[in-house]
Order: C-alpha cells, then sequence, then structure tokens
C-alpha cells in the first residue's frame, strides 16, 4: 500500500475521487424499528462514553470544513432527531467559515416540533424517509404507529422553508412495491422531490437476498403505467441519485440504484459515525478510530492527516457483486445513509 499523499486541504484516495460530502451520524438509536433495518427488540447501542461528545463532533466537522475541503455536511443516524445537543450542533457548523451547506436524514418524527428551529440554527434542508402512505402498512413496517407524525413533519418542514424537502423510499417485495405510483403522486401534490433507494445489504438481520431486492428498473416499470418519465439531462456529478422528468417536468422524480448501477466512481463521500470511526465507504470493513487520536490530545493538523489517511484507503467500489463480499458489521442504522 502506497503512502497517502501529502495533498494539503483535500481528501483525496487513490483513485483520484475526492470528498466534499461528509455525513455525520449523531446516534445509534432510533424511534422506529423498520423491519428491513433492525430487529423489534433494536440493538446493542452504544454507551455513553463511547460517544463523541456535542464538541467533539463540531471539532470534527471544523478540521474537515476548514483542513480537508468538505462543503456539505449531512447528519444521519440511527434517528438523529433524538440526540439531544443536534440544535446546538447545527447552530455551530452554521457559524463556520467557510460555511458548509447542512441537511438532515431523518424518518421525520418530530420534525414538525423541531423544523422552525433547526432552520432558525442554520439546516438548510432535510431529506425524510417514507416508504409507505398506508397506516397499517406503516405500523408493520416500522413497527410503531407513528405515520401522522411523519406526515406532519413533511408540511413543517416545507413551511419552515428547509426545502427542497426530499423524500426517501425504500420498496420491498410483497410490502409495498405496488405503492410507487401512489407515492409519486402523494410527492407531486405536496411539492417535495421523491427519491427511491434500491435496498442494499445493510440490515442488521442480515437478510437481504439480491434475487429478490426491488431494482431501479421495475421501480421505473411500475412508474411507466401511471406517468411518462424522460432522463433529466441536468448534470449528475456525484449525485447517486439518476433522476427523471415526471410528464415533461419541471417536477422529477429520482432512483438511487446502489446495486444495479453503481456510481462509487463517482463518490465524493466521507462518513463519521457516532463513535468517531472515519469511514471511506458504506461498505467499508475497515475503519480509523479519530475518537481515540482526540481525546489523545491529537491537534488538528494531526487528525486531518489522519483523516486523510483513512480516504487515501478507500476501495475502488463496494463489490456487492463479488463472490467474496462481505457485509460490513456495522448495520446502516450505526452507519448512516
Ligand atoms: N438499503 C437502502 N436504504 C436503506 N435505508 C435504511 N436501510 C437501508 C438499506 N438496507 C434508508 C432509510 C432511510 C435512509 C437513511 O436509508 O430508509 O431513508
Ligand atoms: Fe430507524 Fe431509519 Fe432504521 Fe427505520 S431505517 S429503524 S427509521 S434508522
Amino acid at each position: 500500500m502506497t503512502a497517502a499523499p501529502t495533498t494539503d486541504g483535500v481528501l483525496v484516495d487513490r483513485y483520484g475521487r475526492v470528498a466534499r460530502d461528509l455525513r455525520v451520524s449523531l446516534t445509534d438509536k432510533c424511534n422506529l424499528r423498520c423491519t428491513y433495518c433492525m430487529p423489534a427488540e433494536g440493538l446493542p447501542w452504544l454507551a455513553g462514553p463511547q460517544l463523541l461528545t456535542d464538541d467533539e463532533i463540531v471539532r470534527l466537522i471544523r478540521v474537515a470544513v476548514q483542513r480537508l475541503g468538505i462543503t456539505e455536511v449531512r447528519f444521519t443516524g440511527g434517528e438523529p432527531l433524538i440526540r439531544p445537543g443536534l440544535v446546538d450542533i447545527v447552530t455551530a457548523v452554521a457559524a463556520l467559515q467557510p460555511r458548509p451547506r447542512i441537511s438532515l436524514t431523518t424518518n421525520g418524527i418530530g420534525l414538525a416540533r423541531l423544523a422552525p428551529v433547526l432552520h432558525a440554527a442554520g439546516l438548510d434542508r432535510v431529506n425524510v424517509s417514507l416508504d409507505t402512505l398506508e397506516r397499517a402498512r406503516f405500523t408493520e413496517l416500522t413497527r410503531r404507529d407513528r405515520l401522522a407524525d411523519v406526515l406532519a413533519g413533511l408540511s413543517e418542514a416545507a413551511a419552515a422553508g428547509l426545502t427542497p424537502v426530499k423524500l426517501n423510499s425504500v420498496l420491498m417485495r410483497g410490502v409495498n412495491d405496488d405503492e410507487a405510483p401512489a407515492l409519486l403522486r402523494f410527492a407531486l401534490a405536496h411539492g417535495y422531490e421523491l427519491r427511491f433507494i434500491e435496498q442494499m445489504p445493510l440490515d442488521a438481520q442480515h437478510r437481504w437476498d439480491r434475487t429478490t431486492m426491488v431494482t431501479a428498473d421495475e421501480i421505473l416499470a411500475s412508474l411507466a403505467g401511471e406517468f411518462t418519465l424522460t432522463p433529466d439531462q441536468a448534470e449528475r456529478g456525484a449525485a447517486p441519485a439518476e433522476t427523471w422528468l415526471v410528464d415533461g417536468g419541471p417536477a422529477r422524480v429520482g432512483v438511487i440504484a446502489s446495486v444495479t448501477r453503481p456510481f462509487c466512481g463517482d463518490c465524493d463521500r466521507t462518513r463519521l459515525t457516532a463513535d468517531g470511526q472515519v469511514r471511506a465507504c458504506l461498505f467499508a470493513t475497515e475503519e480509523s478510530d479519530l475518537r481515540g487520536a482526540l481525546r489523545a490530545g491529537a491537534d488538528d493538523a494531526e487528525l486531518a492527516r489522519r483523516w486523510q489517511a483513512a480516504m487515501w484507503g478507500k476501495r475502488a467500489g463496494h463489490g456487492i457483486d463479488d463472490p467474496s463480499f462481505l457485509q460490513p458489521a456495522r448495520p446502516m442504522s450505526a452507519i448512516g445513509g
């Protein structure tokens, strides 16, 4: 393995990809129990002392923004809205110079109350996970009867100006795979941007199966029964979603086909877990411990150097289709989307 170059000011890997987008998981806990994510009883959560403190999180984000060229910060979980210090963390990150764009991926519970507060603190946008519009299905799928809270969260987010409000939907065969057109109709009616995400092998229960997952082609075919989709000519860049204009536009729908149409070659992400580990990829099997270095007294330059070294080791792709593919030990809920 060649050593990381001493390229100051950027997170670059050996394939020349530059990370600009930092995803920070604020907690591995969640107030839902989506069946494709975690078991009914939850997971062995990280213990308090393992978690980065609010100050530690802000410090690492400052290092990323001021020394490593990060321009986008996205907060994820678990469920980031249940982190007590969230508003203070957003406030501190919004005060950084240069100011990064700040977004949040949430299941929407509690968003109705928090949306105006978060917007005032400096949050720019939200992505809300919503896999079904049917209450009984929602309750079955998430094991909690909270659909109404999510819908209220969506409208308050839009009203507070956390726009464009994006919706993330995962379709599962025999569960909600008939709901793509209804979800799009709902998104169009409210001015939300909908993106379907192919289910990835990141579930805590290791039940993911390539042969039963709902593919991008199937999602598009199902939408085509009701809508006319034309490829969006706008530059995709590092954005994982391929987008289509709906009925001539301007409304759009996206599909994130991580499995059947991988976009690893354009990936511009780096990830920080709630316990202070850098992950170069969602599917990485190695992590790099920044919390240990930080608590041992490392200065900002040293933290930046370690982060660069971690990213230099980023693999070319996720290798899901490779027979030697190993699902990472950490499930999606402890990495963040
Ligand atoms: N594959 C794809 N998306 C997933 N999500 C959770 N688990 C998976 C998975 N295995 C989605 C959630 C949420 C976002 C954070 O990731 O539904 O929208
Ligand atoms: Fe919570 Fe998201 Fe996992 Fe559902 S998918 S249990 S909302 S972390």
